[in-house]
């Protein structure tokens, strides 16, 4: 495809199922993008494990959960590289000389980091891995010299982060060898979870995931957190905050008639019951299909198996480009 002109480099750490904010936060852009950019996307285990050292299984688990996700949500393996971060060595050589281009005090202000370590409760007790993982996501997206990064928005401070390493080896390059990159935020922004918490999160328990049944889908509408105030029928309810119409801002594609049911909402009159019987039935029409075809690609692991193995070797070839790149501007480069 001629029209073909930047690089997308994206990915997601596999250490739980992917759910509707992975699918608002940048899996429908990804699908959106795929025939129109290279896209690249990235199964990151080993960033997973700087902060999961004590249940490496887990990671092994999920990294076949998350390609199914990929693929189930229209992920195209034809328009789309799928890969596995830790087959490729090069990124962690590049990591290491990135190291040398950030300072311990830049990566503890990294508000991403921060706010990690923050839920984590690592205090002063932070892997170093962890810490530094910041310059392992720069090169990531710089191996594949990427100009797009289409994530959640909570991954803005990576890309600003990654920019710096970027300028900084350019400059000691003396030419653009590396790609400065934009995130590819959605307009929504971050959805919330279900219990109207900030974001919705494994680790929070407010997720619906992809793969949700029917009757788990239907559970979790009950349970969306809506207007406190709204306490009779008649009483004027309120939007904001109101997680059920976030959601059906976000899944509903009839946006006309919602504004109709907002104002009638706002004006009272209108149960909150029959805003989440809407709200229900959008989400089960979304996910059918993906979970369909999530069931169906399960029976086949030695296909998801090798589209992993299929992409992973492609991506190695690139990253192994740059990295030698890299070494040459760093005057690591003898024998040849
Ligand atoms: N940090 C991302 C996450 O938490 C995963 C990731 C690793 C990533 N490397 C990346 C995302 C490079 C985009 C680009 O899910």
């Amino acid at each position: 495809m001629s029209r073909i002109t930047s690089t997308i480099l994206t990915g997601d750490r596999p250490t739980g199922p992917l759910h509707l904010g992975h699918f608002v936060g940048s899996l429908r852009n990804r699908v959106k993008y795929q025939g129109e950019y290279r896209q690249f996307i990235m199964l990151a285990d080993s960033q997973a494990l700087t902060d999961n050292m004590h249940d490496v299984g887990k990671i092994h688990r999920n990294l076949y959960e998350v390609a199914l996700d990929y693929l189930a949500v229209g992920i195209d393996p034809s328009l789309s590289t799928i890969f596995v971060q830790s087959q490729l060595p090069e990124l962690a050589e590049l990591s290491f000389y990135f190291l040398n281009l950030v300072t311990v005090a830049r990566l503890e202000r990294n508000p991403t980091v921060k706010e990690e370590i923050r839920q984590r409760g690592f205090e002063r007790d932070i892997p170093a891995g962890f810490l530094t993982y910041p310059a392992s996501q720069a090169a990531d997206i710089t191996a594949f010299k990427a100009a797009l990064v289409p994530v959640g928005e909570d991954q803005i401070p990576m890309i600003e982060q990654t920019n710096e390493i970027v300028r900084s080896l350019n400059r000691i390059a003396g030419r653009e060898l590396l790609v400065e990159a934009k995130a590819l935020v959605p307009e929504i922004g971050r959805l919330p979870g279900i219990d109207g918490k900030a974001k919705m999160s494994k680790s929070l328990g407010n997720t619906i995931n992809l793969g949700a049944l029917p009757e788990e889908i239907r559970a979790a509408v009950k349970k969306v957190y809506t207007d406190p105030l709204h306490l009779r029928i008649d009483d004027p309810g309120h939007l904001e905050g109101n997680v059920a119409f976030t959601y059906l801002d976000a899944f509903d594609p009839d946006q006309a008639s919602l504004a109709q049911m907002k104002d009638h909402y706002v004006r009272g009159g209108l149960a909150d019951s029959v805003v989440k019987a809407r709200l229900e039935s959008c989400l089960q029409e979304l996910l059918a299909p993906i979970r369909e075809r999530r069931q169906q690609l399960e029976k086949d692991r030695g296909y998801i198996l090798q589209v992993l193995k299929d992409g992973t070797d492609r991506a190695r070839e690139v990253a192994a480009n740059t990295v030698t790149e890299v070494k040459s501007v760093l005057g690591l480069s003898y024998f040849s």
